[in-house]
């Protein structure tokens, strides 16, 4: 099966926890635009829910696809958020924002009961840090910002490349206008000393690391799907 297909069994599987009624954040990324586009069919067929989309692109294609949206102005709790990672530990730590949608998706995820995530075998680790940490920044004081954060993870033993994100040969701006650092830490044996470094720093918005925030991850592999609670 090629990585497309194992991420439609992902989101399929998902699809089975969604129930007519349900207040559901989306999230953002190819796995999720493949629950997206499941979801529509249900919708399509009957189905009612109310989505929250975790960024612009989500927003756009559920826009597309008739799948009816809210805000969490509006609705500002939620029964479900089922979106994709970039790196899932066994504990279902993770690490996301390689789609540069992580604030609000974190935001997104915190407003709700649960939050399942969908994704193919590869991006299981026993350890998070493989790939690079996003780490959403204030424009203001970037240099600064920058020295800090190298700083902080100094002081927990992580060093690596902090890479100001970039697109098409131009800085990277999120939904909320802010930049994106990619910190190639490698391994990060405590996520949560490292995320509340982080999150002392001023000019850290938010960063990628999700920890207590997912209930059970569905995962597709070559052998089917596998369920994963923390
Ligand atoms: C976006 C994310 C995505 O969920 C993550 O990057 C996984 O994306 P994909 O499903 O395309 O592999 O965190 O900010």
């Amino acid at each position: 099966m090629d990585a497309r297909a194992l991420k439609i069994e992902a989101a399929r599987a998902a699809l089975d926890h969604v129930e007519h009624g349900m207040r559901l954040g989306i999230g953002t990324g190819s796995t999720a635009e493949e629950f997206v586009r499941l979801l529509a069919e249900k919708v399509a067929a009957g189905m009612e829910i109310v989505g929250v989309p975790t960024s612009e692109r989500t927003a756009s294609l559920c826009r597309e696809l008739s799948v009816p949206l809210s805000t969490l102005e509006e609705t500002p709790e939620l029964d479900l958020t089922i979106d994709g990672a970039d790196e899932i530990d066994p504990a279902l730590s993770l690490i996301k924002g390689g789609g540069g949608a992580l604030l609000r998706e974190k935001i997104v995820a915190a407003a709700s009961a649960k939050m399942i995530v969908i994704a193919d075998a590869t991006k299981l680790v026993d350890t998070l840090g493989r790939f690079p940490l996003p780490i959403e920044v204030n424009p203001f004081g970037l240099a600064s910002t920058r020295i800090a954060i190298g700083a902080a993870a100094e002081k927990l033993g992580l060093s690596g490349a902090i890479v100001l994100r970039e697109r098409e040969g131009k800085t990277f701006v999120t939904d909320g206008g802010h930049f994106i650092l990619d910190a190639s830490f490698g391994r990060i044996p405590d996520p949560r000393a490292l995320s509340d470094a982080l999150h002392a720093i001023p000019g850290v918005v938010e960063h990628g690391l999700f920890l207590g925030l997912a209930s059970l991850a569905v995962i597709a592999g070559s052998d089917g799907i596998r369920t994963v609670v923390p």
